[in-house]
């Protein structure tokens, strides 16, 4: 890879939306896990937003069964707007929704085969140039937000980034862990190896994966020849860890937070998290928890 083709910009952006929801089931029976809100955004909204904010200009939504709901979000609702119009409503509610037409495209993958097969089914649509992906079940709370970071570190080292987050050894096996290699500044560090759920005396680091990435798009020939891994389904981190020493890999520590909101008390926290940071809801929030937890006590 020339240096020249390792800054190409990263436009496009993939968001896997296609697996099942079971922990959320049976909310997510007929809506999907991704339109679920925190407070009055659907996760879906909060990675969009924070596509955008790093520039990303195409959206890939790799969609299943049962997931027309996220595109309508994205979509202009005519009667919605005419009536909230004629009724003398502000319509701003509605601006972060509306893209650019042909900024979105979807693409199918039919059967929930895994994170890896998803993002390998968006291959044509990415074409030949390194691009970002979403995890939208995992928030991300920073400013800049987490992908402007990474593209901030892309611009500086190019190659594939993953963005990694400490957390406590005993905490380690639940997820994917890198192998540090050597540290570029203190929020960089090139990575060596990655390890899916590791025993926390096996484990490399105490930096975990969290839901962003940027990849080069030769990850999807990587993908196209990968064997089934843990659970029967096509692993990311298994494609992404054969490519590393054939190109370069670093993981960026992100500052801010990140709430897995793929489980019901990473929402919960999620939820009241963002309630104490908005001035509309704060105090009412506030003194709602006080209460509950002065009864629960
Ligand atoms: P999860 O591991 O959270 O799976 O996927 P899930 O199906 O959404 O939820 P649970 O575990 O059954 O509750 C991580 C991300 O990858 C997508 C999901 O939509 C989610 O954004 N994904 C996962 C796919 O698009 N396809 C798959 O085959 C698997």
């Amino acid at each position: 890879m020339t240096s020249n083709e390792a800054r190409k910009p990263i436009r496009k952006a993939v968001f896997p939306v296609a697996g099942l929801g079971t922990r959320f089931l049976p909310a997510t029976k007929a809506i999907p896990k991704e339109m679920l809100p925190i407070i009055d955004r659907p996760l879906i909204q909060y990675a969009v937003d924070e596509a955008r904010e790093a520039g990303i200009e195409q959206l890939i939504f790799v969609t299943g069964r049962g997931k027309t709901a996220i595109v309508e979000h994205f979509d202009t609702a005519y009667e919605l707007e005419r009536t909230m119009a004629d009724r003398g409503k502000n319509l701003d509610v509605l601006d972060a929704t509306r893209l650019l037409p042909g900024n979105l495209v979807t693409v199918r993958q039919q059967v929930p085969m895994g994170l890896g097969h998803a993002i390998w089914c968006a291959r044509a649509v990415v074409g030949n140039e390194p691009f970002a992906i979403f995890l939208p079940d995992e928030m991300m709370v920073g400013s800049p937000g987490c992908m402007k970071q990474m593209v901030d570190a892309y611009n500086e080292v190019g190659g594939n980034l993953i963005s990694v987050l400490e957390v406590p050894q005993e905490e380690v096996s639940s997820y994917g862990v890198i192998a540090p290699g050597q540290r570029v500044s203190d929020a960089l560090t090139e990575v060596t190896g990655l390890v899916e759920k590791p025993r926390r005396e096996d484990a490399p680091s105490n930096l975990i994966i969290s839901g962003r990435y940027i990849l080069q798009p030769e990850v999807m020939r990587t993908l196209e020849s990968q064997e089934k891994g843990a659970g029967g389904e096509i692993q990311l981190t298994d494609a992404m860890a054969r490519m590393i020493g054939q190109q370069p890999f670093h993981a960026v520590k992100f500052d801010g937070r990140r709430f897995d909101c793929g489980s019901k008390t990473g929402f919960v926290e999620a939820t009241l998290s963002l309630a104490l940071e908005r001035p509309d809801m704060a105090e009412e929030v506030r003194a709602i928890m006080t209460r509950l937890l002065a009864e629960g006590a």
